[in-house]
């Protein structure tokens, strides 16, 4: 296969449109629709001879046919070469009901991740692991240090934008620099070909996306420890100066150990809010679910109440099952993490408790000043809520917001409509000025000289 077919091959494994991007489960555990399947074995078949090489590799190293069933069907093409169409290795594997045309779907992912890899030197591709709205993640080996990592290859589109790719490498070296027991590690950001890669940390779990989907919600005691955890890992990030800008399920991952590692650090920062809103605007699973409202309004200065917000809608969805905000398109989501009331998570599961609430209502305020400032703070109530304590911050906060509240609706109201209460004691106060006595003593003596001069002119 030509160089130009197989950068072909991996711009189209990187763009949208594939199974996983509209699967609700990852890549691993995708289930291609009969005809994607169909389509993959027709594909496949048009390798040829040389393909069924790679193939017959693939299907005993992945235990779906044994060596001899493989050898069987080649055996089989050989008989049947005349027959152009029925001799490939992948049509015999199926028909002799080795292999079904779902697994042979799945094989063909890893074909493909396969070629591509080749053009990223010193990694050996080994599968792919899953596709987001902007890249595909593969599985490699690093071959110097002999260790797995997993590589994100970036759609050649970027490699167009000359501030993108500024951006990518500078965001990758800082994200370099962290070193967390809860963040991705990031290792390299390189260019093969015309790709832009970056290699990480292999974390061998799922994400925190998956189990909503399998299990709709979380306990809010194991949800706590994960956010937990986040919470560590931002504030280390926090302390350095990067934010994170993409908190979401789907980049915090569990390892086998129950670790939580927040991913794509130093990713988001690359992309714009507006692009990367964009981006994912277009997949049915991408929906601008946890972006803060200050990301929405594209400010320039955005900190780490940015991210907060973002874990916050996070760990709403954990323990409620519900997104904070829904709508029918991106813009309706959005437009309610602006302006709409949030239903507090104890309203939309009673199980939860009141310390919990408090801090996801803190955590989600809509002005960034609102909330918790930084995840020091954040950790205090976090901690306090998961030994059962009262969340001190969330609470001391409460209160005072009622208050404002209150300003606010006296401002807006006529004075009429404002407690009595309030107007006698101001009227009262006003008596006790010092100001007032002295205007009204003026006063008394401009009316009384006024009243001596008219009565000397007379
Ligand atoms: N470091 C990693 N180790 C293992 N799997 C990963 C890693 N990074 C990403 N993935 C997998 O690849 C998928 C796609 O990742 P990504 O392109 O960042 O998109 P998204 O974050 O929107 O899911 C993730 O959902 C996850 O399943
Ligand atoms: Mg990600």
């Amino acid at each position: 296969m030509s160089q130009t077919s197989r950068q072909t091959d991996l711009a189209e494994s990187t763009a949208a449109g594939k199974p996983e991007d509209t699967a609700p489960l990852p890549s691993q555990t995708s289930i291609p629709t009969d005809e994607q399947a169909s389509q993959a074995v027709q594909e496949m078949a048009k390798g040829g001879s040389n393909i069924d090489t790679v193939i017959g590799r693939l299907v005993v190293d992945q235990g779906l046919a044994t060596a001899e069933e493989v050898q069987h069907c080649l055996v089989q093409a050989r008989q049947t070469a005349e027959d152009d169409n029925q001799r490939s290795l992948v049509h015999l594997l199926v028909r002799n009901d080795y292999v079904t045309k779902r697994q042979m779907a799945r094989l063909k992912q890893i074909v493909e991740a396969e070629r591509s890899g080749q053009k990223i030197p010193g990694y050996k591709v080994l599968g792919k692991l899953g596709a987001g709205a902007m890249a595909s993640v593969f599985k490699a080996r690093q071959m110097s240090l002999d260790r797995t990592v997993a590589i994100k290859v970036l759609p050649r589109k970027f490699s167009s934008n000359p501030q993108f790719i500024e951006r990518f490498y500078a965001e990758g070296r800082a994200a370099a620099q962290l070193n967390h027991p809860n963040i991705v590690q990031a290792y390299d950001v390189g260019k093969a070909g015309d790709y832009h890669y970056f290699v990480m940390e292999f974390v061998d779990g799922r994400t925190v996306y998956d189990d909503i989907v399998r299990h709709r919600r979380y306990a809010e005691a194991d949800a706590l420890d994960i956010v937990i955890q986040i919470a560590e890992a931002l504030q280390h990030a926090h302390q350095r100066g990067l934010i994170h800008r993409d908190v979401k399920p789907k980049n915090i991952m569990i390892n086998q150990q129950g670790m939580a590692k927040l991913a794509d650090m130093g990713l988001a920062r690359a992309v714009s809010d507006k692009e990367m809103a964009e981006a994912e605007a277009g997949k049915a699973f991408g929906t601008p679910y946890y972006i803060s409202p200050e990301q929405i309004r594209g400010e320039l200065t955005i900190g780490p109440p940015a991210d907060i917000y973002s874990l916050g809608a996070t760990l709403y969805h954990m323990v409620t099952g519900s997104v904070p905000f829904d709508g029918k398109n991106p813009s309706a989501v959005m437009h309610k993490h602006l302006k709409a009331d949030l239903v507090a998570p104890d309203h939309v599961n009673p199980k939860l408790g009141a310390g919990i609430s408090e801090v996801i209502e803190m955590m989600m305020a809509k002005e960034a000043r609102r909330r918790y400032q930084t995840c020091a703070d954040l950790l205090i109530d976090l901690r306090a809520v998961r030994s059962g304590k009262t969340p001190t911050i969330a609470h001391r906060e409460a209160p005072a917001d009622a208050l404002a509240q209150l300003a606010q609706a006296e401002a807006a109201q006529p004075l009429q409509a404002v407690a009595p209460a309030l107007i006698s004691t101001d009227s009262g106060d006003v008596l006790r000025q010092w100001w007032f006595w002295t205007l009204s003593g003026l006063l008394v003596l401009s009316v009384g000289f006024n009243i001596a001069l008219l009565a000397t002119r007379q």
